[in-house]
């Protein structure tokens, strides 16, 4: 009987990582964790952390909450390209530099697109440096997490 018990619930934790699996809820993530979204710093290490995206994931920007030089806008460029290049043309703005404070404002991933983010100020500084930039490339949520 102790046997079957342990059998059975077995099968139960299966059947639940299997369900966990398949069915994952989009998450809500805060880019840059608790520095947030802010100039002059490096997102790719956290790009990689987070790494896969998946389709209706959320961003969530969210500026420094006592620095006004730090804080920076937000865009979407519109390919590699540009991106690599920081050619802003096209550009869409996500938000500027003062959405961002308080709790932030967000940014749904729902295409199966890349997604190439991007701040534009100081003449493109940071873009041209490599920072305060990452790519989030949403996967569907099949598969592993
Ligand atoms: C993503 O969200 C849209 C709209 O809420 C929904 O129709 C779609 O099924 C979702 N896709 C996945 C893969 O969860
Ligand atoms: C405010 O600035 C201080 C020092 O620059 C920093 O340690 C602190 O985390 C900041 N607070 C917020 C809410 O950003
Ligand atoms: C940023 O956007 C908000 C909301 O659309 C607007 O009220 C504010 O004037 C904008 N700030 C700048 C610096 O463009
Ligand atoms: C950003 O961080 C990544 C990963 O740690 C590193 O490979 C890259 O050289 C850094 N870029 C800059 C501009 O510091």
């Amino acid at each position: 009987m102790d046997a079957t018990r342990i059998l059975a619930q077995g099968v139960f934790v299966f059947l639940v990582i299997t369900y966990v699996g398949a069915e994952r809820e989009p998450r809500t993530i805060l880019v840059g964790d608790s520095q947030g979204w802010q100039a002059g710093t490096n997102y790719t290490q956290w790009a990689i952390q987070n790494s896969p995206f998946h389709i209706n994931d959320t961003l969530v920007f969210k500026y420094p909450g006592n620095s006004t030089t730090l804080a920076q806008s937000v865009y979407l460029l519109p390919n590699q390209w540009s991106y690599i290049t920081c050619e802003f043309r096209g550009a869409k703005l996500l938000g500027n530099a003062t959405e961002g404070d308080g709790e932030g404002f967000k940014v749904e991933l729902n295409q199966l697109t890349p997604y190439y983010f991007a701040s534009a100020e100081g003449n493109f500084y940071d873009c041209i440096a490599g920072l305060s930039k990452f790519i989030a490339v949403p996967s569907t949520s099949s598969g592993s997490s």
